[in-house]
Parts: C-alpha cells; structure tokens; sequence
C-alpha cells in the first residue's frame, strides 16, 4: 500500500545491509520511521515490544529472523536458539510458530552450506505467500459487501465495523479484514468503517490512519460504542482479523472482539473472520481452554501515548498513582457467534467440517 504516495510492504530485506528493513510501528499513526533488524536479539524486541505487530506479520519477520541467524551462523546450535528466541516473544498469535516450524523443518534437512540462502529465500516465499493470500482473502471478502451493497435500496454507503488494526501494516500487504474494504472501496461501492479505537494500545488509530491513506471513510469511535451503533441499525458487518482460529472455528483476537461479537449475534448483523490459512491451529479444538492469552505490560493500561499540540509523541498516566491493572492482551469468540470465517479459498462456516472442507490438504484426519 502507498504511504505519501510510495509504495511499500510492511518490510523488506535489504541485501547490501544484510538486514531487515521494517516500519517501526510504535510511532504510528504520528510518525514514519524505518528501523533496521540486523541481530537476532533485535529481531526477538522488535517482535516482543511492538516495532512490528499483527499475527501475519511477526510471522514474516521471524522467518527473516531466522534467515538473518543462519546466515550469521548455520549451526544445529544457531538454529535451535534462533527458534527458541524468536518462539518465546509473543504466545497468542500462532503464525509466529507457524513460521518457525517451517523454517526448522526446512533447515534440518539441509547441508550447513545451503541454509543461508535456503532460510532467506523461504523467508521471501512467506513474505510473498501472506500478500497473494489476503488479496484473496480481499476478493472473497468483496463479494459478501457487494451482496449488502445490492441490498440497499439507495447509494448509501455499506457501514462496516472492525476491530483492531487487521490491515496492511499487520502483514507484508493488504491486510486481512481491511482487504475487501480496499477491494470494494477500489470497486466504487460506497463504504464507511467504523474504527473502534481498540484500548490499550489504541490500534484502531493505525486502521484510522491506513483507511484515511487510501481514501475510505470511516470514524473512530471508543470501544464501547459498536454496541450503541448496532442497536440503532447503523452497522451493516463486522469483520475482524484473528491471531489464532482453532479447528473448530473458535477465533481468538484483539481484546473486546469477543464483545463485539456478542453484540452483533444480539443484533442479527453479521460478524465475519478474515482468516489467512496459516492463522489456524489444526492442533487446538477449543479456544477458550487451549489457547495461551498474552498478558502485558501494565503500563500499557495505566498510559496512553499521543502527540501533544506542539507535535512531540508523548506518554500520561492516566490511573492514579499505584493503581492495580490486568491487561490480558486477547480474547476468543466462540465460533457460534461467527457467521463466516473469509479465507485466501473462499468463505466457510466457522466450524471443523467447514474448515476441513475448504483446507482438506491441512486439516488432521477426521
Ligand atoms: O497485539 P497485536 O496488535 O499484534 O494484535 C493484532 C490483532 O489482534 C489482529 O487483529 C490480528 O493479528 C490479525 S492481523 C491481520
């Protein structure tokens, strides 16, 4: 996608730096700063403090990751500890092991010679994987809009709601559950998005600033008004990303989706999962009891960074002082309150036999 008129991918290795070149998202929506990974243990911060976020897209940067330490070092040793350093940064989004898996899987079986090159070049097949499956998952995602669009009986626009940041930023490009967006706004069909801010890290904001990029309308709006704008017939759709989505089509996702969930079955608007292939967990059934929520940082919760009126990007408090806070990172929204999970091959029930009919070649046997 374009930042200022210039295309970019959310990173790309630079081989005179041997590096990867990623954008340092702490600072948006405010500022666009590109940050150079050229150590293993500045690829494990980068992932673990946020510089880059969004399941697909610390998967990506793990393998370049790994990429970056076998070519520093193609030991069984370098390996393992790669692996090991990059698996412990974030435990929810299960595209970061996806990645891994694939690379180790891949080195293994290789002569020391070749797993420079070998893990670079998977790395590039990844990062070009995740961009063709969500234009897909963009083209199965328009077709849902422009069956609400042709349900309107005048030009006004199909409103749709989304929480978090699921857009480019959060893979190599076009996001997940902001591809149809991109796609049917690219399609002329009129759309307006409504950005819940997505406390405490405030991704809504990175969503804001990407739509607002490419032209979409939308409104931010606080977490708790989506409930508000459902019950009074203002929202068309919601859909979402996923960090990880069990066999069964449980999605666990950004805090608070669970109640926007829970809100729209209340209101008989449907809620769909933009959910790229290697977002699923075949080895976990149940969401609620199996998948491992990250809790960070209080601090997180207790300030909030903005930019002051003199442009500095800036931190306040906003507890009193020594307040007690609890920031569970993600929630699951069991899959009956799912009306469809949008995938690179179409749109499925969320369910195991609607997954496995869609991913027959992935799923575990029945
Ligand atoms: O904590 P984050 O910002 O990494 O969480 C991101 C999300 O929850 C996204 O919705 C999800 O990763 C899907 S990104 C295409």
């Amino acid at each position: 996608m374009k930042v200022d008129g210039t295309p970019y991918r959310s990173l790309w290795w630079d081989t005179d730096a041997e590096a990867l070149q990623i954008i340092d998202q702490r600072w948006l929506p405010h500022d666009f700063r590109i940050e150079q990974l050229d150590s293993l243990q500045g690829f494990a911060s980068a992932i673990k403090d946020m510089h880059v976020r969004g399941a697909p897209l610390i998967g990506a940067t793990a393998a370049y990751g790994m990429a970056l330490a076998m070519r520093q070092d193609p030991s069984d040793a370098a390996l393992q500890q790669a692996w090991e350093a990059l698996n412990q940064t974030r435990p929810t989004a299960i595209n970061l092991r996806w990645a891994l898996n694939r690379c180790r899987d891949l080195l293994l079986g290789l002569p020391l010679e070749q797993r420079g090159q070998a893990a670079l070049s998977l790395a590039h097949e990844i990062a070009d994987e995740d961009v063709e499956i969500n234009r897909r998952i963009g083209e199965h995602g328009l077709k849902l809009i422009q069956d609400i669009a042709a349900q309107k009986s005048d030009d006004s626009p199909v409103r749709l709601l989304t929480h978090c940041n699921a857009g480019w930023i959060a893979t190599v490009d076009w996001g997940t559950a902001t591809s149809p967006m991109y796609h049917a706004h690219d399609a002329d069909i009129p759309l307006h998005v409504w950005v819940d801010e997505t406390r405490p890290r405030n991704q809504g904001a990175l969503t804001a600033w990407e739509l607002g990029s490419h032209g979409i309308s939308h409104s931010y709006i606080t977490d708790n008004a989506g409930g508000h704008l459902m019950q009074h017939g203002l929202v068309d759709m919601v859909i979402t990303g996923t960090d990880r989505t069990t066999r069964q089509g449980d999605v666990c996702n950004k805090i608070g989706t669970y109640l926007k969930a829970l809100a729209a079955k209340d209101n008989n608007i449907p809620f769909y999962v933009a959910l790229p292939s290697p977002t699923i967990d075949w080895t976990v059934l149940d969401g609620i009891s199996e998948i491992p929520i990250e809790d960070r940082a209080a601090a997180e919760v207790s300030h909030i960074q903005g930019r002051t009126d003199t442009g500095e990007i800036s931190t306040v408090q906003v507890t009193p002082e020594g307040t007690s806070v609890s920031n569970p990172a993600f929630d699951v929204t069991p899959n009956h309150l799912v009306t469809g999970l949008i995938t690179e091959r179409g749109v499925c029930a969320a369910s195991e036999a609607g997954l496995a009919a869609l991913f027959p070649d992935m799923a575990p046997p029945a």
